[in-house]
């Protein structure tokens, strides 16, 4: 089994404490802190503003993935890589150009992400799996936490396990992602995992006891 990397999604903190969420995050085990960023035009919300990854940045030392769920993220992907962000998502149906978007990315230094709605098959980003350090599939459709996972996505990510070697990037899920689903993803192949209201936010156990658990640190 791959080591699982843990991504909490930083839009299902509580704001109102949000550096001792982050600390405690970062103490439990937490790999990389998820940013989601939306416009309001290709998701209809907004998710989490320049302040927050700002204060995020600054409170840890952990990675930090930014997952632009706005159009033409090419004109944003500088801007987040000049603030810290090691990862870079976005979409590339609403990107011109999503192959110089990737290339961009790399030429900073920084891990290239694409993410991959629901209703996005691999076919017409296929090339782009060349080019992509992490793939984001996701199981919900974009933009609202505490959503219900779609089942019909478990086709998309075995034929995307079926192909991380040959053009070498790694999986990462984002979308109700419970603890069973944790388990059993991995053991497919799936090597990252956004988790917020499903398996991390919001719950009796502790972020530690959470991040222990799903990492087989108890066993
Ligand atoms: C969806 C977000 C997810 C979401 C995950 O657009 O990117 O990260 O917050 O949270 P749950 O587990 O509530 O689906
Ligand atoms: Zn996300």
């Amino acid at each position: 089994m791959v080591e699982k990397l843990i991504c909490p999604s930083m839009m299902c903190a509580d704001f109102g404490s949000l550096k001792t969420e982050v600390a405690a995050l970062d103490e439990a085990g937490a790999d990389v802190f998820h940013i989601d960023i939306m416009d309001g035009v290709f998701v209809p919300n907004y998710g989490m503003g320049l302040q927050d990854f700002e204060f995020i940045r600054k409170a840890t030392k952990k990675m930090i993935d930014v997952h632009l769920m706005v159009k033409n993220p090419a004109d944003y992907v500088e801007k987040f890589i000049d603030m810290g962000a090691d990862i870079v998502y976005f979409h590339p149906e609403t990107d011109q150009h999503p192959a110089r978007t990737l290339d961009k990315i790399k030429a900073r230094g920084k891990k290239a992400g694409i993410a991959i709605n629901p209703g996005t098959s691999i076919e017409t980003i296929q090339e782009l799996l060349y080019l992509a350090d992490y793939v984001l599939v996701m199981t919900v459709n974009p933009g609202f936490a505490g959503q219900k996972y779609l089942p019909y996505v478990d086709n998309k990510i075995k034929k995307l396990i079926a192909m991380k070697n040959e053009y070498d990037f790694e999986l990462v899920v984002d979308g109700a992602i419970s603890n069973e689903r944790v388990e059993t993803l991995s053991k497919l192949g799936v090597k990252g995992f956004v988790l917020g209201t499903s398996a991390l936010f919001g719950k009796n156990e502790s972020y530690k006891e959470i991040i222990r658990n799903l990492k087989g640190e108890n066993n």
